[in-house]
């Protein structure tokens, strides 16, 4: 007796990761049913082993007999379906931005913040973090519980990947193009993204800032402390998979090195990569594939006030979103579902259930 699942953007990198990670942690599922565009009428995805499913169009799918939807459309999509599939009594995890501000959907890292998952009655729908959020506050949790974080001043270094399977294929055809002399068109990334670096992931806001950057601030703020000042820059670099971020924290109290190592070993979901030598700190390249967050480089800032700096890599596709997704349905399931899908703890708003 399991639960019946839909998987939204199934064809997608997010969405054949969503499937992969379902299958490895044996979530329990009775059906799986993978979504797209219709552009993918005919298609079929893996899921685990040995199962092959046939991509179902998503705009005429009836959602009424799904218990849980994990889903990375777009926000666009999502703006759409994600109420209609509530309203048919689905609860929707979502990976795009959509939800991930509005006060009534809860924005999880389980990690960091369990307890607000109970949210989800409000609209039936809980929110995933941004990639880059959500690894930076994973290791930000134990130190504000040791010393209280006052301001974060983090410069990231994202992968392809976190733009989409097009913006993959661009990294690959001009690293082909530079190689042959080829000339090079941008089309899905701003500028040349092979050999260069990009410093603009998402529009840019009125006060100069991008939404990637502001996302990572205000996601911070809703997840883990609303008095926490951030200041990200936010670059696009010629990695498929796995984000880094070079991270310096100001806390309201003095803390060691050595404190906040220990507290970093200690927290679930984080590995401590740290010695200070060759090979001594973790890199994307190396964690493509895992679920959990790496620091490395802790040391003083001594630049400000009780200040430590730190590196934390993830891999995007896996802790960044998909992980983090079947990590929140998990704990929905263990708190307020039984295995028919039906609610044993607080209240679905889905009109069958109210
Ligand atoms: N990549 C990351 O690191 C990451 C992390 C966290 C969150 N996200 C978010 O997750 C979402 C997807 O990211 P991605 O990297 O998986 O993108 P992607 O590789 O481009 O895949 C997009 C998926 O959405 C589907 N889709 C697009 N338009 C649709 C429509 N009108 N109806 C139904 N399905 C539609 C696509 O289906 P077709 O194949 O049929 O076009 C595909 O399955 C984005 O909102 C992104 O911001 C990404």
């Amino acid at each position: 007796m399991g639960f019946r699942v839909a998987v939204v953007g199934a064809t997608g990198n997010v969405g054949r990761e969503i499937l992969a990670t379902l299958a490895e942690r044996q979530f329990p599922c009775d059906e799986v049913v993978a979504l797209a565009s219709s552009r993918s009428i005919g298609r079929q995805v893996s899921f685990g082993e040995d199962d092959i499913l046939d991509v179902q169009v998503l705009d005429n799918f009836d959602f009424k007999g799904i218990d849980i939807v994990l889903s990375s459309p777009g926000a666009k999509v999502s703006a759409v379906f994600a109420p209609r599939a509530a309203k048919a009594g689905a609860i929707v995890i979502d990976n795009t931005s959509q939800w991930r501000m509005d006060p009534d959907v809860p924005l999880v890292v389980p990690e960091v913040n369990p307890d607000a998952i109970k949210g989800y009655a409000k609209r039936g729908i809980i929110a995933n973090p941004n990639c880059s959020t959500i690894q930076m506050v994973v290791a930000l949790k134990p130190l504000h519980d040791l010393a209280k974080i006052k301001r974060v001043v983090v410069a990231t270094y994202q992968s392809v990947s976190g733009a989409g399977r097009s913006a993959m294929d661009e990294l690959f055809a001009q690293t082909r193009s530079v190689y042959v002399n080829d000339p090079i068109k941008p089309e899905v990334l701003t500028k040349q993204i092979a050999f260069n670096v990009i410093p603009h992931i998402d529009v840019f806001m009125a006060d100069g800032s991008t939404k990637e950057e502001w996302k990572m601030a205000v996601e911070t703020r809703k997840i883990l402390d609303p008095d926490i000042a951030v200041s990200a820059t936010c670059v696009r670099v010629p990695v498929f998979i796995g984000h880094a971020e070079a991270v310096n924290v100001e806390f309201v109290r003095p803390i060691t090195e050595a404190e906040a190592r220990k507290a970093l070993r200690d927290f679930s979901g984080i590995a401590v990569v740290d010695h200070r030598a060759d090979e001594g700190y973790a890199t994307p390249a190396e964690i493509a594939g895992e679920d959990l967050v790496y620091v490395s480089r802790i040391r003083k800032d001594p630049t400000v006030t009780n200040g430590l700096a730190m590196w934390i890599v993830a891999d995007n596709l896996r802790k960044g979103a998909a992980t983090n997704a079947v990590q929140i349905a998990e704990l929905l399931c263990e708190r307020y579902l039984d295995r028919k899908g039906r609610v044993t703890a607080g209240r679905r708003i889905a009109p069958a259930l109210t």
